[in-house]
């Protein structure tokens, strides 16, 4: 809308694999977001060298500045997209670490979005659990969700094999930017919220 300030958006791409699904599909997303006039940036974790939490979870971390990058990403956007790809029935193990070195300042009343790529038949165990940790992080958890079956197969350089999970990445672009837009805090960029670290 004209005058409006432009929405953040970030993406925490969580698999390590080349070619990853989850993250092609978070690509999707973010593109999306951006023709939606969105500010958008996208986190790789295997490109973070993030420490194990040690159970303090405002823990400053000096030898880690990526506990600060992530901190302070995540405390200036409107909305963050969590792409995953399901190990064992659940999330990522390094994106349930990430999300450990969070706190709730860090993403109170930011709309979440989830994405999980699997390597067999669509389901939602690693989904529900992302609700589950963004519940207890204070976030918005959008309903919208989509998981990408046959990970492996499912694009080609970033192509959609299926048409109907781009445009499923797209609506839950869409969706996110509307309830981000209804439900999220000002986030003042000079002043982010959670600064813990
Ligand atoms: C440790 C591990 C556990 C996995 N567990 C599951 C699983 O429970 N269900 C499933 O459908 N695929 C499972 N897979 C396959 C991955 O979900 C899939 O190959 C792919 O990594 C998904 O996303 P990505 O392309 O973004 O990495 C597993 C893969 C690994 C490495």
């Amino acid at each position: 809308m004209p005058g409006e300030r432009p929405l953040h958006v970030l993406g925490i791409a969580a698999s390590a694999r080349k070619n990853s699904t989850s993250g092609a599909a978070l690509d999707v997303v973010l593109a999306r977001a951006a023709e939606l006039g969105c500010r958008t940036k996208a986190i790789r974790l295997a490109e973070l060298r993030l420490p194990f939490c040690d159970g303090d979870k405002t823990a400053p971390w000096p030898e880690y500045p990526a506990v600060a990058v992530l901190r302070r990403a995540v405390s200036r956007a409107h909305a963050v997209v969590l792409a995953t790809p399901e190990y064992h029935g659940g999330m990522s193990g390094a994106l349930k670490n990430a999300l450990d070195l969070l706190d709730i300042p860090h993403a109170r009343g930011k709309v979440f979005a989830g994405v999980s790529a699997l390597g067999g038949r669509s389901n939602s165990n690693a989904l529900n659990q992302l609700r589950t940790s963004v519940r207890w992080l204070h976030g918005w958890m959008l309903p919208d969700q989509v998981a990408i079956p046959d990970a492996r197969s499912a694009h080609l350089d970033g192509r959609f094999q299926d048409p109907l999970v781009t445009e499923r990445l797209t609506q839950l672009a869409d969706a996110l930017t509307r309830a981000a837009r209804a439900l999220a805090l000002p986030v003042a960029p000079d002043h982010p919220q959670g600064r813990r670290e």
